[in-house]
């Protein structure tokens, strides 16, 4: 019997670190099966998008694909979400091929979030960032006041013995609104920054969780030992289409050209996408592809990560993957079973 289940019904039943160790797991196993993932699979129409991350793990018994809808806005200089759909989870048993559980909605990891939208994107970037950021990072540079910074600062304090936090975003009154919200949700001292030199000046972790269309972060300000995290991600559709004429950037070149250690969630997908953030520096002659790493890759051994306390690495979350949504849903059925929710179909 499968499990139906409203994603809502976990709330409280998973921790952030427990969803840490499941993507973790998930990714590794990746390096292991890596034709039993697809990169995420986009139709869209204009500022219609609807999105497929199919995937599996061996290791954790499961396969299938989480798919979702949105409408967004896009200008030269942004992108916001119009409207997003319920989200759903197919997952399917993958030893005894049945099918173990239908879940609607994103798995609620965060009680100060309506928890309706990406909220896994902020694990699979914990998950880099455990791998290359210090140990003893105590100061976080967050570019982004929205959704995604708010959980991304939350889940980076949970890694990280962080002490204070420098926020910036282009509001002045967002900058301020997500220190006041956010600050009863962490120990870390929130700081609105007036620049976004000041941000990356002096911090151990920098974390890019905007929805800029253009580089937010400079490496011209970067300093040895820096780990980076970025997320924007692609809008290689919207340049087909005619309506805009870049691809999108969080990073600048120089950014890439300073990084000593270059981990994507999926290369794969920064090629079939034509992540702006990858394929400019590649067409500039700043990288070779050949020096962008999986994460799976690091995570099985199979590639270095942070070697050094003074290199600079960066982790690309260049997109959420099947492997880690199915790594979740596991944990999100194994739970839910234990617990009693959900209903049997
Ligand atoms: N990699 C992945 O797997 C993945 C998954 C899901 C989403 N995403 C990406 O995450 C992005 C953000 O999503 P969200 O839900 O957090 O959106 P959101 O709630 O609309 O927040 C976007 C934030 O970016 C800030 N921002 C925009 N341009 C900026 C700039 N130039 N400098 C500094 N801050 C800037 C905005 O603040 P101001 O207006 O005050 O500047 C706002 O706080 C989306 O665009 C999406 O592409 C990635």
């Amino acid at each position: 019997m499968a499990l139906l289940l409203k994603a809502e019904e976990l709330k409280g039943l998973i921790s952030i670190e427990e969803a840490i160790g499941a993507v973790e797991r998930g990714f590794r196993d990746q390096a292991h099966h890596p034709r039993f993932s697809l990169p995420r699979q986009r139709m869209t129409a204009g500022d219609r998008r609807i999105n497929i991350h199919s995937g599996g793990s061996v290791d954790l018994g499961i396969a299938g694909t989480f798919i979702h809808y949105e409408r967004h806005r896009f200008t030269k200089a942004d992108q916001t979400y119009a409207a997003a759909g319920k989200r759903v989870y197919l997952a399917y048993d993958s030893e005894s091929a049945a099918l173990l559980a239908i879940i609607v909605g994103c798995i609620p990891l965060y009680d100060f979030d309506d928890n309706d939208i990406a909220t896994e994107t902020a694990i699979t970037s914990a998950v880099g960032t455990k791998r290359l950021a210090r140990d003893d990072c105590r100061v976080m540079g967050l570019y982004g006041t929205g959704r995604q910074a708010r959980r991304h600062l939350k889940v980076m304090c949970t890694l990280r013995p962080i002490r204070k936090v420098k926020v910036f975003s282009r509001s002045a009154e967002n900058r301020r609104a997500f220190c006041a919200l956010m600050q009863p949700h962490v120990d870390a001292e929130l700081v609105a920054a007036a620049s976004p030199e000041e941000v990356a000046r002096g911090s151990d972790l920098i974390v890019c969780a905007t929805g800029s269309n253009v580089p937010v972060l400079h490496g011209e300000w970067l300093e040895p030992g820096q780990h980076m995290t970025s997320i924007v991600a692609s809008n290689k559709e919207i340049v087909q289409e005619g309506l805009l004429d870049r691809p999108r950037r969080e990073l600048d070149d120089e950014v890439l050209r300073r990084a000593d250690v270059i981990v994507a969630t999926l290369r794969q997908q920064a090629v079939y996408d034509e992540q702006g953030d990858f394929v400019e520096p590649v067409a500039n002659g700043v990288i070779e592809w050949d020096e962008v790493v999986d994460l799976s890759a690091v995570l099985a051994g199979e590639a270095s990560g942070r070697t050094d306390g003074n290199q600079i690495t960066l982790f690309k979350q260049n997109s959420d993957q099947g492997v880690g949504f199915m790594a979740l849903a596991r944990l999100a059925h194994d739970k839910a079973r234990a617990a009693g929710v959900g209903r049997e179909i």
